[in-house]
């Protein structure tokens, strides 16, 4: 079984980014308060449609069990952000799994990522991913407490991945 495209929570349908969607995307990934914590190095800001255009298409190239799953709360009707599994950088061959939230400020405060992310990561383990990891920078305490809401277990800072030491956190299958 591979994560589905589609997910359903009581509140949110998560689903494949679409070009219909490039506005929303670029309205989330154009504000710095958003990807200053994605990724190392200076923030990196969306300027235009062509780079959200450009964006999805790279969503769409990812294999499963890796993606970006668009946040669609259904009383807001359209994309507030992100949720994703993707390969933890230097983390050997195969690369570990992480899962990532990322929501526009408007969205904060609903409770919209830790839904979100919990429905993923159970997908995620569902589809026989053994362990999940989240890393956030130590001091993204709202990120923190989104994983620490879906009950990821706390495994405390560790160095090897980013430039910047982490807040790592796990998730496992109960077979593992
Ligand atoms: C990290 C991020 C997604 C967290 O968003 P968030 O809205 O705080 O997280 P949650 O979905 O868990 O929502 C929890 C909040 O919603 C509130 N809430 C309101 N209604 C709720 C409901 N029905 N159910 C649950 N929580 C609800 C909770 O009380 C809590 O508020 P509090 O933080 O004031 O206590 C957001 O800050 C963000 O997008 N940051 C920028 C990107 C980023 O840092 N990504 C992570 C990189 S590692």
């Amino acid at each position: 079984m591979s994560v589905p495209d589609e997910i359903r929570t009581a509140r949110i349908q998560l689903r494949q980014w679409t070009a219909r969607d490039e506005p929303h995307l670029l309205a989330i990934q154009s504000l710095v308060e958003v990807v200053k914590w994605q990724d190392d190095g200076p923030p990196k800001v969306m300027k235009d449609i062509d780079e959200a255009r450009e964006r999805i298409a790279s969503y769409e190239r990812q294999a499963r069990p890796h993606g970006v799953w668009a946040v669609v709360p259904d009383d807001v009707g359209h994309p507030v952000g992100s949720v994703m599994l993707n390969p933890v950088p230097e983390s050997g061959e195969p690369a570990l799994t992480q899962i990532g939230w990322s929501l526009h400020p408007t969205a904060w405060g609903h409770g919209y990522a830790a839904e979100a992310a919990s429905a993923l990561l159970d997908a995620g383990l569902a589809a026989g991913v053994s362990e999940i990891y989240a890393l956030t920078n130590l001091t993204n305490f709202p990120s923190i407490a989104v994983a620490l809401r879906i009950g990821m277990t706390d495994l405390g800072t560790t160095d090897d991945y980013y430039e910047e030491p982490s807040r790592i956190f796990v998730a496992r299958s109960p077979a593992t």
